[in-house]
């Protein structure tokens, strides 16, 4: 298909990990996109290949501040796409600010999806998480699981299961209740970011590493180009392995790899494939922690056929190169 009529595409918190990949990989087939981001153009250095692409506009917003779609739209046209990735994404930030927590990751969410409806969108796809299943300790995880009697450990857990929620009992739109996502781009920086980012940094500068707990806690860890992938196939843009066929699904999807390691295993291969001689250390728990995560992945497989395809250790080895290289 020519690059003129692909249909528009909003991605908010484009600016972040995951969206910044979104955003290149979408912008690389040719679809123009509006990213939303509460991050100064200045200080989105993940999007410094986007800023120079004529398909990209970008829009420094809270998305709590609503008619984002409408302001988006502005920019591009009619958007047809609409990935919504922006939300309060620290657990312990989130047990601190249960307002902000609430207002971004739920009230937010229903504000640009009933933009959305109203305008007719085509895909409207939700960045769900493993966190909503609380501490359910039935593994793997599956995603009728989640119920409005679970327990969540956290208004993060809490507001991503209300909007979760919401795209299953409106029947438009999808959540893709992502498991632990690693991968170059992840920031290291904040006391609460991703275990993997934060090991690899860590044992990059050749400092000790510091697990939260005994080391025992589980996590299903995808590697980012497996999340875009998934991320595609849902929204219909490119067509399910399985059946050949593009077009947007709607519902509840566990998107894992279906596996799981512990913390305590990351970090011994964290600190032997960077061959800096780290310790690894332990402390006190976090408060909101879950202990085991692991998805059973057999619904969104068994609708599009999608499996995860890089195997743990390479994208391990990819991201410490990245890492080493961005020091
Ligand atoms: N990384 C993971 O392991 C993981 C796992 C499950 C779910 N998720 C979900 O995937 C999405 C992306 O996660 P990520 O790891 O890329 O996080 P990230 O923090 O790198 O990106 C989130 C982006 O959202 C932006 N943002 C936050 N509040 C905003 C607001 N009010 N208005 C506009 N922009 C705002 C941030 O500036 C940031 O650029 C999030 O919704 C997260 O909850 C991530």
């Amino acid at each position: 298909m020519p690059s003129q009529t692909r249909h528009a595409c909003l991605v908010t918190g484009c600016a972040g990990f995951v969206g910044s990949h979104l955003t290149d990989s979408l912008l690389a087939m040719g679809y123009p996109v509006v990213g939303v981001d509460i991050r100064p153009r200045n200080e989105a250095h993940n999007l410094s290949g986007a800023f120079g692409n004529p398909l990209f506009h970008y829009l420094e917003r809270d998305i709590t501040h609503h008619e984002v779609l409408a302001s988006a739209s502005a920019l591009c046209g009619d958007i047809r796409y609409i990935f919504h990735l922006a939300a309060v994404v620290m657990v312990a930030f989130s047990m601190e600010h249960p307002e902000l927590t609430m207002a971004t990751n739920y009230t937010a969410t229903k504000a640009l999806h009933e933009e959305a409806v109203q305008a007719g969108a085509k895909a409207f796809l939700f960045a769900g998480s493993a966190a909503e299943y609380g501490d359910d300790p039935r593994l793997p995880l599956k995603e009728e699981y989640a119920t409005d009697a679970t327990i969540h450990n956290s208004p993060y857990g809490r507001s991503k299961y209300l909007s979760s929620s919401l795209m299953q009992n409106s029947g438009v739109g999808c959540s893709l209740r992502f498991f632990n996502i690693f991968g170059p781009r992840q920031d290291p920086s904040s006391p609460y970011s991703g275990v993997v980012s934060k090991f690899i940094t860590q044992a990059v500068d050749g400092k000790d590493l510091t697990i939260f707990g005994d080391g025992g806690q589980t996590r299903d860890f995808i590697y980012v180009s497996d999340v875009v992938q998934s991320y595609l196939i849902a929204a219909g843009i490119v067509p399910a392995p399985s059946t050949g066929v593009a077009a947007p699904l709607s519902g509840i999807y566990n998107v894992g790899t279906g596996n799981s390691i512990s913390v305590r295993e990351l970090a011994d291969q964290v600190v032997a494939n960077t061959g800096k001689g780290s310790n690894v250390l332990f402390a006190t728990p976090r408060a909101g922690d879950i202990y085991h995560s692991r998805a059973d992945v057999s619904r969104f497989n068994s609708c599009t056929g999608f499996q995860a395809v890089v195997p743990f250790a390479e994208g391990l080895d990819r991201t410490i190169s990245w890492m080493s290289e961005a020091q």
